[in-house]
């Protein structure tokens, strides 16, 4: 059952950008668990390996397909995100250059990786989101090796309570 089953009216807008899957996955499992809406950032071309981790590295935007970016009528916002160059892709820099709608809505991160940059690329979503007036919940971290063994349950139980803990946005 949905953490958010006995708030009723909350919607959750989960947006993620995934290249090799990790990312959609741990997204889905957060989306059943808080009973959220899923959103796929797709890029118009994806970039080759090159590029995208430089792209990431400069903090560059990349054209992507149309995506919910207008918060209005969604209460939470979540935005997951692979962790590239310790940075965020450039798919992301994108949809969050998009936003809008979003002033005084709660939101969360939640960043897939390798490895190493997660405090970074977490920084990176919320200092866009902060800026747009978003308030700021949580975050959490995934490894690719724990998505891989279907070992990702407990970061996305901890973030799901933040998420149904959170005070209900303004009527
Ligand atoms: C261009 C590129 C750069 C990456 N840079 C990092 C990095 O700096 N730190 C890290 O831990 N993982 C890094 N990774 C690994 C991804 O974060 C990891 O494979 C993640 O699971 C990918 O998610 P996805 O399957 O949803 O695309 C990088 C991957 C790519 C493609």
């Amino acid at each position: 059952m949905s953490l958010y089953a006995c708030r009723v009216m909350v919607v959750i807008l989960i947006v993620y950008y995934s290249w090799q899957g990790h990312t959609e996955k741990v997204a889905a499992a957060l989306a059943e668990r808080v009973g959220g809406r899923l959103e796929k950032i797709e890029p118009v071309s994806e970039v080759g390996m090159f590029r995208k981790g430089m792209m990431a590295a400069f903090g560059m935007r990349a054209a992507i397909r149309p995506v919910q970016a207008d918060l209005t009528g969604v209460d939470f916002l979540v935005v997951a995100t692979p962790v590239w160059s310790q940075k965020v892709p450039p798919y992301v820099n994108e949809y969050l250059s998009q936003v809008s709608g979003a002033s005084g809505k709660p939101f969360s991160v939640l960043v897939e990786m390798g490895g190493s940059g997660a405090e970074k690329a977490v920084a990176i979503v919320r200092k866009s989101l902060e800026a747009k007036g978003m308030r700021f919940v949580s975050s959490a971290t995934t490894l690719e090796s724990e998505v891989d063994a279907g070992q990702f349950g407990p970061a996305i139980e901890r973030l799901a309570r933040t998420i149904a803990e959170a005070p209900a946005p303004a009527a």
